[in-house]
């Protein structure tokens, strides 16, 4: 029955997830950008922009320089939510890859240092003026959401081990439609039930900036506005418009 349940759930889940995310990309993609509206200054090459990007996405290079704080925060987060996943394609892929076998410890005390970071940023949103002003319920529970996955994973891993290799064999048989039953333990239940929630409501949710922020037009822009000339559907074709003062008028 539980097994049932979960595997229905997790067919459920990952469709929404990946369906939905694939539904925002090609939202994002096909939104015009007609203006030019990068922030400055900017890199005025198209190589300069995915150098700009990929300071941004990995260190995270505006937050450092606007508030230390969340940075330190939001580093701790991020950087050990990429160990933990890492850590966790263990129970995805067989056999194992090197690198994932090489990233099981870094991975296994990431999960202390993501509740530290979801901690700390929940502390900010709750003591710190302004920002609470700004939070909305949904921002306090995303990171509770969180706090349940890690402390639910932490307590399997530090406290009441579960039987990984049943996990895995649950998972791998979900992947090839050869179910096998799910270990029954409370907390791998709380923990797996709260992984999905993560996944349904992922693409609605502001979690979607991971691939969003690659399509925000004031950093992936070229800083080229003398130089590229960008029409515009409402502008009055070129041959209508009369260059003699007064400067851009009809004729
Ligand atoms: C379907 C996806 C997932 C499965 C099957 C899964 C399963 C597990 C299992 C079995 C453990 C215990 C590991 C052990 O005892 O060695 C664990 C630990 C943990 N999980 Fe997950 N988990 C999943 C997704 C996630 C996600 C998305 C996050 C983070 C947002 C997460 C965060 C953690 C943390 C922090 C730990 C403790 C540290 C560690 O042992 O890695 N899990 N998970």
């Amino acid at each position: 029955m539980l097994t049932t349940v979960y595997a229905l759930l997790y067919y459920v889940a990952f469709a929404v997830f990946a369906g939905g995310i694939a539904w925002r990309v090609y939202e994002y993609a096909k939104t015009p950008q007609p203006a030019n509206i990068v922030t400055t200054p900017a890199p005025v090459t198209r190589a300069g922009v995915v150098w700009r990007m990929f300071k941004e996405v990995l260190f995270f290079e505006s937050l450092w320089k606007s508030n230390k704080w969340i940075w330190i925060f939001a580093q701790l987060f991020h950087a050990s939510l990429w160990l933990i996943l890492v850590r966790h394609a263990r129970y995805f892929i067989d056999p194992v890859p090197a690198l994932v076998v090489l990233a099981q410890p870094f991975g296994k005390y990431a999960g202390l240092t993501f509740v530290l970071g979801a901690l700390g940023l929940l502390a900010r949103r709750m003591f710190v003026a302004r920002v609470r002003y700004i939070s909305a319920p949904s921002d306090y529970l995303m990171l509770l959401l969180f706090l349940g996955i890690g402390i639910s994973g932490l307590s399997m891993t530090f406290v009441n081990p579960v039987d990984i290799v049943g996990v895995k064999a649950f998972f791998l048989g979900l992947m090839t439609f050869n179910w096998q039953p799910l270990p029954g333990s409370p907390a791998l239940l709380i923990h797996l039930g709260l992984v999905a929630l993560w996944m349904l409501i992922f693409p609605f949710s502001k979690l979607v900036h991971a691939p969003g922020v690659f399509f925000s037009p004031t950093r992936n822009m070229v800083d080229n506005p003398r130089e590229k000339f960008r029409p515009v559907p409402w502008m009055p074709a070129v041959s209508e418009v009369s260059f003699d003062p007064p400067h851009g008028t009809r004729k």
